[in-house]
Formats: C-alpha cells, structure tokens, sequence
C-alpha cells in the first residue's frame, strides 16, 4: 500500500491536490473534513455537533475522528493505498493511525506538507468563501483556523519529519506546478 498524509494549512491546497493524486494513483481519499461536511448535510447527530466546533474552526474531538477513520479503513482493506487529508491534526491523531495501520502491517510511506503562507492562505479562503459559501471560510474563522493549525496541528510535522517521513513541498504557483512537485516525492518511494 502507499499511504499518504497530505499535510498544511487551511487553504494550502490539501483537497486541491488529493483529487489529482487520486487520479494518478488511485488511492482512496480520506478527508475528515469532507467526511463530517457530509454527516453534516445528512443531519447526523454527530454532523450537527461537530458544526458548531467547525463554525468556530476549533478541532472536532480526537476520539471522533479517529473513530472515523478507523471506519473507512476497515471498510477500504483491499484499496492501493490511503491518502489522508486533513488528518492527523493532533499528535494524538498522528499515534493513533500508527497503531490502526499496524493492525492491518501497514504504515504511513510518506507525509507531503504544503508550504503556504498566512497572507496567501486568508486569500484564497476569503474567495472560496465568496464562490462557494462554505460556512467556515470568513475572515473571523479562518484567522482562527490557522491559530488552531499553528498551536495544535504544526506539531504534526515534528512527529513525521521524526520518522524521516516529511517531505515540504512549496504550495505557491499553479496547480498543477505543484502537483509536478508532490508526484516527484511519491515517485520515489513508489
Ligand atoms: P478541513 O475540511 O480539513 O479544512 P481545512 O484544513 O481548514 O482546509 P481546507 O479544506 O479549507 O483547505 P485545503 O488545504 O483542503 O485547500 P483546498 O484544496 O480546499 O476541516 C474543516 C474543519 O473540520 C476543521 O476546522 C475542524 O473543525 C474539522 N476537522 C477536520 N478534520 C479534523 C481532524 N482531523 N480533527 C479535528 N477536527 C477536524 O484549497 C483552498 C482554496 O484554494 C480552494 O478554493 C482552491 O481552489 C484554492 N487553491 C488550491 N490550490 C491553489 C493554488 N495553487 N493557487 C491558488 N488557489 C489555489
Ligand atoms: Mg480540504
């Protein structure tokens, strides 16, 4: 299996860049972000609880998401390969994805960080914000999002750069300059 963690900021690019890894190398796409945006428009329980944590831009709790994915990978045993996005955000996360992947002798091969900075960042999630009306993306959210991703996501790269598995790829320029960029780093421990 080749299991990615796409690592970075809000708006750096994470979903942008999963579909066309996706389409390259047919992994199945994790995005918990995606997954309680989903539970969210079913009005699941557990959707309706995490929108008020997600307005805020604060992180839904750990045991939640990680029981998410412990879900999806149970359900995708056969799959190429996982990229997860937008998970971990916590080291706490990051351990425990050790652990279900261990269960399956799987293991992360490689973690890409996208390097984007705060300005370009606020930018792009203010013009989303306006095309798409994504409730998070407001300027008072998403100063909080990257507050949250500073204080309790960056750690995350410590962990990995750690284990000799972060590779930083700089998220400015075109999408598909970049994308050149990220596939060169799967390629070599493809
Ligand atoms: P999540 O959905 O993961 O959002 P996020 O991390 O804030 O990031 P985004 O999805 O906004 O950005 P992205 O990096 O995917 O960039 P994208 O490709 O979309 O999480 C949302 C919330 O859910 C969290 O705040 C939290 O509450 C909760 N949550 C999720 N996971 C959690 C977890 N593990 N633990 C706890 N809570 C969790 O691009 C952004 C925009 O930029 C797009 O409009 C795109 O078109 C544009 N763009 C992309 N690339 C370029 C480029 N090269 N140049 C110009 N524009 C570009
Ligand atoms: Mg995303």
């Amino acid at each position: 299996m080749l299991n990615l963690v796409l690592f970075g900021p809000p708006g750096s690019g994470k979903g942008t860049q999963s579909e066309k890894i996706i389409e390259k190398y047919g992994l199945v796409h994790l995005s918990t972000g995606d997954i309680l945006r989903g539970e969210l428009a079913n009005k699941t329980e557990l959707g309706l609880k995490a929108k008020e944590i997600m307005d805020k831009g604060e992180l839904v709790s750990d045991e939640i998401v990680i029981g998410m994915i412990r879900n999806k990978i149970k359900a995708n045993k056969d799959a190429n390969g996982f990229i997860f996005d937008g998970f971990p955000r916590t080291v706490a996360q990051a351990e425990a994805l050790d652990n279900l992947l261990d269960e399956y002798n799987e293991e992360i091969t490689l973690m890409i960080s996208l390097e984007v900075e705060r300005e370009e960042l606020v930018k792009r999630l203010l013009k989303r914000g306006e095309e798409t009306g994504r409730a998070d993306d407001n300027l008072e959210t998403i100063e909080n999002r990257i507050s949250v991703y500073e204080k309790q996501t960056s750690p995350v790269k410590e962990y990995y750069k750690s284990q000799g598995k972060a590779h930083l790829v700089d998220g400015i320029g075109s999408i598909d300059e970049i994308f050149d960029k990220v596939a060169d780093q799967i390629e070599m421990v493809k």
